[in-house]
């Protein structure tokens, strides 16, 4: 592979470095484009642009491959617990059983929110949406963990992974029992990490909750499949944000605003939405089809497409799978499934999803397991968000770890040229 990269502009040569990814992924440097050239590169989306090295996952869109810190997410998803993959995301190796015990000991320190957030929560109406109060919620906590992190201090990085690790699952499972209108729970420190996400849900004062081994599988399971997935839009907002050096809270409460469009984690949301219309509608899968691929029609078929995979999610893949396990042993028979498989198969032979590469993502089935567990559609995105915590704090911490500089990018400008003043009289 070329260890540069030439460019031909206004009849002079320059050259450019390549720098080369552990996978052979080519990045060409262009660190001093507009210095040598006067030029810069417009890339909106930033389908083509790299905007920094990383060393926590990879995917290769191409061939439906991802993995955390090189380890295969089949196997991650099979064999570890959720808490087990963020700490391998976040520090960067499978723990030991005593470094995990550790971890979720330590985490536990941190589970009992500041009474006072309750009242921001008050605040809400009930029919606030879940994500709108959870960044708000994960905003609030910087008033009471003041101290913005310096990530050179190891012991209160750590801290600060832990907090947030403890806190973030007990304020996003408040903005569901704000919704419900009931009181709000605390974390029971001798129950699982994901075991206490149904306790801190479903738990009512009338009587206690007991979890379902198969449910508390399932949702470690998914948690794991959205823990992280390199520089998405959520992600680089929250790289982003902490370039700027505000807190861990502050950047991640921008990362829940991001995830929360439906063009990105709001899509699990949509895809139920969208399901139950054309069940209501007959279940005429076809007609959904045909406005999906009608360009003058705005609809399109939710849980479909991605920038970076070109071929099957692996991450839908295995939450296809689960979601036939986890309704038949539930012993639930939900049509929207089989809506779901129907459009699956029409998509994957019709050639406007085949020619742009357009297949099911991690968001097309994960919402129908959440609904077989009780989940309300309206938390389905919070759902994606409990999971890509641990991602978020990784790419956060790595970002600042690295020193990388604040985030600025430019633009082409395309407005007026200088005009003159025009007195109010005059306009
Ligand atoms: C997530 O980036 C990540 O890693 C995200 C994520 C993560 O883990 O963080 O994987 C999570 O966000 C998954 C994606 C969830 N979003 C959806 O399911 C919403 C539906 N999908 C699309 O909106 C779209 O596919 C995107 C946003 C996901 C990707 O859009 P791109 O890469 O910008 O592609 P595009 O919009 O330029 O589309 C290319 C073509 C266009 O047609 P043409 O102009 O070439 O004729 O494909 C068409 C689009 O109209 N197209 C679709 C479609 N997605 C793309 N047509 C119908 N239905 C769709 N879903």
């Amino acid at each position: 592979m070329s260890k540069t990269a030439i460019l031909e502009f206004d009849g002079q040569k320059y050259e450019f470095p390549v720098i080369v990814g552990s996978e052979n992924e080519a990045g060409i440097d262009i660190e001093k484009l507009r210095a040598l050239t006067g030029a810069i590169t417009l890339d909106p989306g930033y389908k083509n642009s790299g905007s920094c090295k990383s060393d926590i996952t990879f995917l290769d869109g191409e061939e439906g491959i991802l993995r955390y810190r090189g380890y295969a997410i089949e196997d991650l998803a099979d064999k570890a617990d959720f808490l087990e993959v963020a700490y391998l995301v976040i520090f960067g190796e499978l723990p030991t059983k005593t470094q995990l015990e550790q971890f979720e000991t330590d985490i536990r320190k941190y589970t009992l929110v500041n009474e006072e957030m309750k009242n921001i929560i008050d605040g809400f109406p009930k029919t606030a949406h879940p994500m709108g109060v959870l960044s708000a919620l994960t905003s609030a906590l910087t008033a009471f963990n003041p101290k913005v992190v310096n990530v050179e201090n190891e012991k209160e990085m750590y801290e600060a992974v832990c907090k947030t690790m403890g806190k973030f699952l007990v304020i996003a499972t408040w903005t569901y029992r704000k919704m419900m209108g009931y009181p709000l729970n605390y974390y029971d420190n001798t129950k699982g990490y994901v075991e206490n996400f149904l306790h801190l849900m479903f738990e009512l004062p009338t009587g206690p909750y007991t979890s379902n081994p198969v449910v508390v599988n399932a949702l470690d399971k998914l948690f794991i499949l959205h823990a992280d997935h390199e520089q998405n839009c959520s992600t680089s907002t929250v790289r982003i944000v902490g370039s700027s050096h505000a807190g861990l809270f502050a950047s991640i409460s921008a990362g829940v605003s991001a995830l929360w469009g439906p063009l990105h984690g709001g899509a699990n949301q949509a895809v139920l939405e969208m399901l139950e219309a054309i069940q209501k509608d007959g279940g005429d899968a076809a007609k959904y089809m045909a406005k999906a691929k009608d360009k003058d029609d705005p609809f399109r078929l939710m849980g479909f497409g991605h920038r970076v995979y070109k071929n099957f999610d692996p991450r839908a893949r295995i939450i296809k799978k689960a979601a036939d396990e986890v309704l038949s042993t539930l012993g639930v028979d939900d049509p929207i499934l089989n809506i779901a498989k129907q459009l699956e198969a029409a998509a994957l032979v019709d050639d406007y999803f085949v020619s742009r590469k357009l297949y099911p993502n991690v968001d097309f089935y994960s919402g129908i397991i959440y609904r077989a567990l009780g989940i309300p559609t309206d938390m389905f995105t919070v759902m994606f968000a409990i999971g890509r915590l641990p991602g978020w704090i990784a790419q956060w911490k790595e970002m600042r770890i690295n020193k990388e500089p604040i985030g600025r990018p430019r633009q082409i400008y395309t407005g007026y040229p200088l005009r003159e003043f025009k007195a109010m009289d005059k306009r």
